[in-house]
């Protein structure tokens, strides 16, 4: 494809905060931000000066032929350093979707495999809401189509909001559109719980537990309790038996590539191990996962890479390591659905974004994809290992 026009501007975001879109042939793609950033993630610089760097630096890709790992290349050399110090991730990424998306706006993706939908229904910790866990998760396992699949984590979220209203004070929804309540961690697992069994769904945590360790202890002030990594690997285990989770994020801080190991050791034969704030969607990091066998999943934001490419490497190295791998949105988030195509194009067997609210953009894109399938299938989860 050759890149004929390269453009960019600042627009809002979920959280009403600004970020960069940039435009290829007049196709946008744009950058979404975290709250619970990996201290490992590509750097993030202000949206003006990333529309500026498009609309100034970026030029010399205009007039050129490129497919998507050209594109990636010329954009990761313009910047030359480990993270996207220069250049920022954010403005990498922008107009890496902005490439894929030009390239496959005319070329139909065909891949008729899709991945199910892990819907954050109940939350806390960085994303507001009184829970130390960052999100409490439906994954509708026995789905068999996507309207199904999504239609079930909806009703998760409207029932979940019925009981929180009938039965407690201070219903909300946070930063990603899951329902907040004054109830703490273990009552949102147990009401929860009931609700997953009723609808044949499959629950799970993003601990994200980065953002309570502080002086090597896991401080969960909504459960007035401070525990040693030692205790944290107790508590988990006990906590992902107790509740059947099928599915357990970020359940020791970014570093600790240790005590995930020794989790996956111990409940990684019927549970989803997955590094988010621990691998950053970053290839190295994973390679040392892997060899270690610290988890058997890991989460891809490819705004935590840079581009689309340096994903794709960290994603073919997973799944040649049999990890699962998660695509996943961010919590700031816009209208830009490119994820959803990326899960379809990567084979993704799960994706990780939102249930309601402005993420329905992406949901439908699932939709839409799974309609213009000629055989669409949900994709083969391997639960049990
Ligand atoms: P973030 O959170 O986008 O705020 O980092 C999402 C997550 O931790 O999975
Ligand atoms: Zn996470």
């Amino acid at each position: 494809m050759i890149i004929h026009n390269l453009h960019a501007e600042k627009v809002l975001d979920s959280r009403g905060n600004w970020t960069v879109r940039a435009y290829v042939n007049g196709i946008s793609g744009t950058a979404p931000s975290g709250a619970s950033t990996g201290t490992y993630e590509a750097k993030v610089i202000p949206a003006d000066k990333a529309v500026a760097i498009i609309n100034t630096k970026l030029q010399r890709l205009v007039g050129e032929s490129f497919n998507q790992i050209d594109a990636d290349i010329q954009i990761e050399t313009l910047d030359g350093t480990e993270n996207f110090e220069k250049i920022g991730g954010n403005t990498a990424i922008a107009v890496s979707f902005a490439v894929f998306n030009a390239i496959h706006n005319s070329k139909k993706i065909t891949k008729e495999v899709f991945p199910y939908p892990l819907g954050n229904v109940f939350g806390g910790g960085a994303h507001g809401g009184t829970t130390t866990f960052q999100e409490f998760l439906s994954l509708p396992t026995q789905s068999k189509s996507i309207y199904e699949a999504l239609n079930a984590n909806v009703e998760f979220h409207h029932r979940l909001r019925d009981i929180l209203n009938r039965k407690t004070k201070n219903v909300g929804i946070n930063d990603e559109g899951a329902l907040t309540a004054d109830i703490d961690d273990f009552k949102a697992l147990d009401i929860i719980t009931d609700i997953a069994e009723d609808l044949g769904c499959r629950i799970g945590l993003d601990v994200a537990s980065s953002e309570f360790f502080s002086k090597e202890k896991y401080r969960y002030k909504s459960l007035q309790k401070t525990l040693t990594p030692e205790d944290q690997l107790d508590f988990m285990t006990e906590t992902a038996k107790k509740y059947k989770l099928v599915y357990l994020e970020d359940p020791f801080e970014e570093n600790d590539f240790k005590n995930t190991q020794e989790l996956t050791k111990k409940i990684g034969n019927n549970c989803l191990i997955c590094g988010d704030d621990l691998f950053v969607t970053n290839e190295k990091r994973l390679q040392k996962g892997i060899t270690l066998g610290a988890t058997n999943s890991l989460i891809i934001k490819p705004n935590q890479a840079g581009t689309i490419s340096l994903a794709q490497d960290t994603i073919t190295l997973a799944k040649k390591n049999d990890f699962i791998p998660v695509v996943s949105h961010r919590s700031g988030e816009t209208e830009d659905s490119t994820i959803s195509r990326l899960a379809l194009f990567w084979g993704a067997p799960i994706i990780k974004a939102g249930v309601i609210d402005m993420r329905i953009s992406k949901l439908n894109e699932l939709i839409h994809l799974w309609n213009s399938a000629e055989t669409p299938k949900m994709a083969k989860l391997k639960l049990n290992r």
